[in-house]
């Protein structure tokens, strides 16, 4: 990150299709902690959050609702603005890609593009994603899957307009070669080159003809902008680029950081460098792609229905114990699984007892002990030092990693301090020194140290918990306002005349907090139990209809048609060899299986696949996200029934 006094951050624009969950809140709790850090430092900042609303699934989800599509996104973005402010998001601005100056800044770009001949007409053929509105061809579709949701894709060809992706290659890897940094975790860019320049850029196909809500191509009304041009450049419209007054884009652009999720890192370090050098203008300085907020049962999705709502935990537990959890839990740039336990327990350990605590026993005993205002005269103890240090420390370093955008470990540092302090507690034991009038000034200097050592944890952690920290200010009787500066001026302070006040944070009861949250948010703490016992029972007589037996395979190939497909010559005991296809090519090879006893569903109706009559069925388990290990039997003859 540069040291410009101005600084620029964006959030991905989110999909107003359904709800947003936890995960899009992660996004943009640590961007707004971003921004509260760079403002609390001096920084004319801009933090941009918004909407990205054109686009087929849109359309499709509007029709089934009955509505047109603006109305469908009307209703959903009203939503998502009640979130972000639910969520104490401190957003400068929130871009629409429905709003006018954009459509038409939008068009302009496309034009710009057009006239310097990055633009030219084709016909695309490929395998389209719906609900990622994604193409991809057949090397990056996994078994006929999108590669992104591992949803089906399927082939689909309409006249368009091409973006020429494939003259940038050698500049984006020189872009990347010369700013390090431009992509963060550096991990992504290798992903970048090897899986995506390497093998070769194809063109980008930046218009569609079969669907209508999106902004229309200037030179060819037929065609709506796809959705990737139209979203990516919000990031420059929103400051007025290509619009009436561009003071904004002058002023702000290159953004400083824009952060992103790892599911759109080509998109982001792509195309849309790319697209900037396109127009001749900058990139930005970084690209930052976090990783999954996770479930325990695997990826929190829209679609899976797991997803776990924001609006309930913060209106539970405040919307700074939420936030402070979810930055604090995940080290940014990998994945972290989200639990209500996790969530519960650092709300306990790290808010109640460590943070929490303090803050109340210290305003207790400078109440109890000096009516509430800590005397002038001070003396000294053996452990201030140790403490002093680490309080500088802990803002050093907290500074340093809020630089480096690793918010978990800054507040790993800044919970060392507060540790630090309790421990100072236990160390000086002030209801000792209390005991004998004579040890006043050294009373006064552990409630002075106490105070100070909140006071710097109230501006380090102000950027994470912006309601916490102001309230920790009142109960220790100083201004709400400062700056991040003044985590650096230990000891400055004359006195404290503190205040009472009530507890930041209260304890929970891990029990009583699960059971209700898991109804209140329709949450599953034991999925597979849930999906187990959700399955229709059947009786003996049903399951009896399904004959299975043990089958030896004699023979076995690839299915040239298929790729997942192999061929299995089964004997099953009866002199005759039964033929069946099995979608096992990408776990096993002929050779792995030639000679093994497997489980047939012997009375299955054959079916053809792929040109393949197959007569039943050979069992196997998903042995994982993407594994399948298939059920081998030891020493049962061919023919032998199975019940
Ligand atoms: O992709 N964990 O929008 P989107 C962490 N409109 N982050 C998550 C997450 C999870 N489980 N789920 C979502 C789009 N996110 C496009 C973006 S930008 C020009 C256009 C976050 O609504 C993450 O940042 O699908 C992800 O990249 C973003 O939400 C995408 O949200
Ligand atoms: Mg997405």
């Amino acid at each position: 990150m540069n040291d410009k006094k101005t600084f620029y951050i964006t959030t991905p624009i989110y999909y107003p299709s359904d709800k947003l969950h936890i995960g899009h809140t992660y996004s943009t709790v640590a961007a707004d902690t971003m921004a509260r850090y760079k403002r609390l430092q001096g920084c004319d900042v801009f933090f941009l959050t918004g909407t990205d609303e054109h686009g087929q699934k849109i359309e499709d989800k509007a029709k089934e609702a009955g509505v047109t599509p603006k109305e469908y996104v009307d209703n959903i973005v009203a939503g998502i603005k009640e979130l972000w402010k639910l969520m104490n998001i401190s957003n400068d601005k929130f871009i629409r890609t429905t709003d006018g100056y954009h459509e038409k800044a939008v068009q302009r770009i496309f034009e710009k593009m057009y006239e310097k001949g990055d633009i030219y007409k084709g016909k695309y053929e490929g395998l389209y994603c719906k609900p990622c509105e994604s193409f991809w061809t057949e090397t990056q579709a996994v078994d006929g899957k999108c590669p992104d949701c591992g949803r089906p894709v399927y082939k689909a060809e309409e006249e368009a307009y091409f973006f020429k992706l494939s003259n940038y290659a050698d500049r984006l890897v020189k872009y990347y070669e010369e700013h390090p940094g431009f992509i963060e975790p550096v991990s992504r860019q290798n992903e970048m080159i090897n899986n995506f320049i390497k093998p070769g850029l194809q063109d980008l196909c930046i218009s569609r003809s079969s669907f209508k809500w999106g902004i229309p191509v200037p030179v060819n009304p037929d065609h709506v902008i796809y959705v990737w041009l139209d979203a990516l450049t919000n990031y420059i419209t929103a400051l007025g680029y290509a619009g009436e007054d561009d003071s904004l884009y002058k002023k702000f652009w290159p953004a400083n950081v824009q952060l992103i999720g790892k599911d759109i890192v080509r998109f982001h370090t792509i195309y849309w460098p790319a697209f900037l050098m396109s127009l001749d203008i900058p990139c930005p300085d970084k690209v930052y792609a976090h990783g999954w907020v996770l479930l325990e049962g695997g990826k929190m999705s829209k679609s899976k229905g797991n997803v776990v709502d924001p609006v309930i935990l913060a209106e539970r537990y405040g919307v700074d114990a939420l936030r402070y959890y979810l930055l604090r839990e995940i080290a940014f740039g990998s994945d972290g699984v989200f639990s209500n336990e996790n969530l519960i327990n650092r709300i306990n350990s790290d808010l109640a007892n460590d943070l929490g605590n303090l803050l109340s026993r210290t305003v207790s005993m400078v109440e109890k002990y000096f009516a509430g205002t800590i005397p002038a005269e001070r003396e000294a103890s053996e452990y201030d030092a140790n403490l002093i240090d680490t309080a500088k420390t802990a803002a050093q370093k907290a500074q340093e990693n809020l630089d480096a955008l690793n918010y978990s470990v800054a507040l790993a540092e800044i919970w060392k301090l507060i540790s630090a302090t309790n421990k100072y507690i236990d160390e000086t034991t002030p209801w000792i020194l209390a005991k004998d009038e004579s040890n006043k000034a050294k009373l006064a200097n552990v409630m002075y140290n106490l105070c100070e050592c909140l006071r710097i944890t109230s501006v380090l952690i102000a950027p994470f918990m912006p309601a916490t920290a102001p309230k920790i200010r009142e109960q220790l009787g100083i201004e709400k306002d400062f700056v991040w500066d003044e985590a650096f001026t230990y000891g400055e302070r004359a006195t404290y005349s503190v205040v009472k006040g009530e507890i930041i944070f209260p304890r929970l009861d891990m029990q009583k907090e699960i059971e209700e949250l898991s109804a209140a948010s329709g949450v599953k703490e034991n999925p597979l139990k849930e999906e187990i016992e959700g399955i229709a029972k059947i009786d003996i007589d049903e399951f009896a209809k399904t004959d299975l037996r043990a089958a030896k395979i004699i023979d076995c190939f690839p299915v040239k048609k298929a790729k997942k497909l192999l061929q299995l010559t089964l004997d099953v005991g009866t002199g005759e060899n039964r033929t069946v296809a099995s979608g096992i090519a990408k776990w096993y090879k002929p050779e792995d299986l030639i000679g093994k006893t497997v489980i047939l569903v012997s009375n299955l109706k054959p079916a053809v696949l792929c040109g393949v009559e197959s007569c039943g069925m050979i069992l196997a388990a998903d042995a994982g996200e993407d594994d399948v290990k298939v059920v081998f039997l030891d020493g049962v003859p061919a023919g032998s029934k199975i019940r």
